[in-house]
């Protein structure tokens, strides 16, 4: 066996483990190009790697300490093994939020966050000569220029258009963490999205904190990017997360009844179902104005997915104003969404309504009924959905033998028994509706 080495001193192997949103998978699949364009290797799965990266979620309590918990655990797993202590780079927005922080309380590494992280090798190269490296700016120049060029993806992959948020939600730190509204150029964007489609993907998700408020000087928007994307020769499908109900413009909701290969699906969060919490919340729409721009959504494609986010238990909503939370969703009629108990976020406005906290045990019952509607929902719409036949995208191979896994247009998991391979497009006849997936055969191999 060979001596055991540092790590720290000449770190080789990496491994980027991305919490939080899919625009921080994105920047992880980008700085674990940017590893191996210096020359390092990913470890592999279940391997200890020299370079550990954290790339982390501020966005509520628990996700934060997630990551102190994580550096203990990889600081253990090597002491139980006899092995040095890995490199370990804090990366994503709690560094962004907490850097100093973590350095003094975790002695971490490298510190990098989500606007400085082409800065990474540099930081690494430091940090192996012992010193500790912190780099949290948010420079007026973008990242992406210097980021290599993407070589080989799956069948879907993301791409990050827009960064950042003015919008300023009271409860959010996404403004804190990411900074102001920033979109990325036209050209560069269709430069990237050819790169992708060479490396592999048939499906784009084009991705924002608030991603339809991407625009350029022209004033192109988000729906003339999509157009542009549309005559990319190999690309099937496009797809874009998360938009905000104030920047759902009409060009955009009209790309839904022209692109065809803009799939039928809109994840646009509502958070609440009352008039008066959605003030405190400081989201400048209404409940009457959200519900008018699914009404025009829906007119332009019918068969649309809808889906939304939802906070219950923000200081000093009532059980009335949550009932109206409940009523908005049978309302609407969603086909998925995402639930969240309100947690205070240091910084935030709403932090500081401590008088009227709601308790957690009112906060606990509330995400319990509202999970069981939005479960309820769900359901129905992936029933609805048995008898049909659509186009699925094979992603991966299922659990069984013989069996793949793909998605509907609707962003509906499917399981089928299928010869067709990873990133094959096949149509399929839905036979099985569940809460979390659809089942289906296969009926003619696409093109
Ligand atoms: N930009 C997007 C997503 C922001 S974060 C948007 O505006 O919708 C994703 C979701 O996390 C939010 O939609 C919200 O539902 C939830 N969230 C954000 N801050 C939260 C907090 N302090 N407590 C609980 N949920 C929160
Ligand atoms: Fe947060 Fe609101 Fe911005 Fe979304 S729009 S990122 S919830 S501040
Ligand atoms: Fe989390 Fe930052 Fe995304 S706080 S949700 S990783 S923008």
């Amino acid at each position: 066996m060979n001596a055991p080495q540092n790590p720290k001193a000449n770190p080789k192997t990496f491994h980027v483990k991305s919490f939080g949103c899919q625009m921080n998978v994105y920047d992880g699949e980008r700085m674990a190009e940017l590893m191996a364009a210096q020359g390092m290797t990913a470890a592999a799965e279940g391997e200890a790697a020299d370079l550990v990266v954290l790339n982390t979620c501020h966005i509520r309590e628990k996700a934060t300490e997630k990551v102190y918990s994580d550096i203990g655990r990889l600081r253990k797993g090597a002491r139980e093994e006899g092995r040095a202590e890995p490199m370990i780079a804090i990366a994503g927005c709690v560094a962004q939020a907490e850097g100093e922080e973590i350095v003094r309380r975790a002695k971490v590494d490298v510190v990098v966050g989500p606007q400085a992280y082409h800065n990474l090798p540099e930081l690494v190269a430091k940090a192996a000569e012992g010193i500790s490296a912190l780099d949290t700016d948010m420079p007026a120049l973008s990242k992406f220029g210097t980021l290599p060029k993407r070589r080989k993806v799956g069948p879907t992959a993301f791409l990050t258009v827009q960064e950042g948020c003015d919008k300023f939600c009271t409860y959010c730190v996404v403004p804190y963490t990411r900074g102001a509204e920033i979109s990325r150029p036209f050209a560069e964007l269709v430069d990237e999205a050819k790169a992708l489609v060479d490396a592999g993907a048939r499906e784009i998700t084009l991705l924002g904190q608030n991603v339809n408020a991407w625009d350029d000087e022209a004033g192109t928007g988000l729906h003339g990017l999509i157009h542009a994307l549309d005559r990319i020769e190999g690309l099937h499908r496009i797809r874009y997360t998360t938009s905000h109900p104030n920047d759902m413009r009409e060009g955009l909701i009209r790309a839904h009844a022209e692109v065809e290969k803009l799939m039928p699906f809109l994840h646009l969060p509502v958070q609440a179902g009352s008039d008066r919490i959605l003030k405190a919340m400081n989201r400048s729409h209404t409940r009457d104005s959200y519900l008018k721009i699914l009404d025009r959504v829906r007119a332009a494609r019918p068969d649309i997915a809808l889906s939304g986010d939802f906070i219950v238990g923000f200081p000093g909503e009532s059980d009335a104003e949550f009932e109206e939370t409940l009523s908005l969703v049978d309302a609407v009629g969603y086909a998925q969404c995402f639930s969240f108990k309100y947690s205070p976020r240091p910084g935030t406005p709403a932090a500081e309504m401590r008088d009227v906290f709601v308790p957690a045990e009112v906060m606990d019952e509330r995400l319990q009924r509202l999970q069981a509607a939005l479960n309820r929902d769900q359901l129905a719409f992936n029933q609805a959905t048995i008898g049909k036949t659509c186009a699925v995208l094979i992603e991966r191979q299922g659990k069984l033998p013989g069996q793949m896994l793909g998605k509907s247009p609707w962003l509906q998991s499917v399981y089928l028994g299928t010869e067709a391979k990873i990133g094959d497009m096949v149509e399929v006849e839905i036979t099985g509706g569940f809460g979390n997936s659809l089942t289906g055969t296969q009926v003619v191999r696409a093109a």
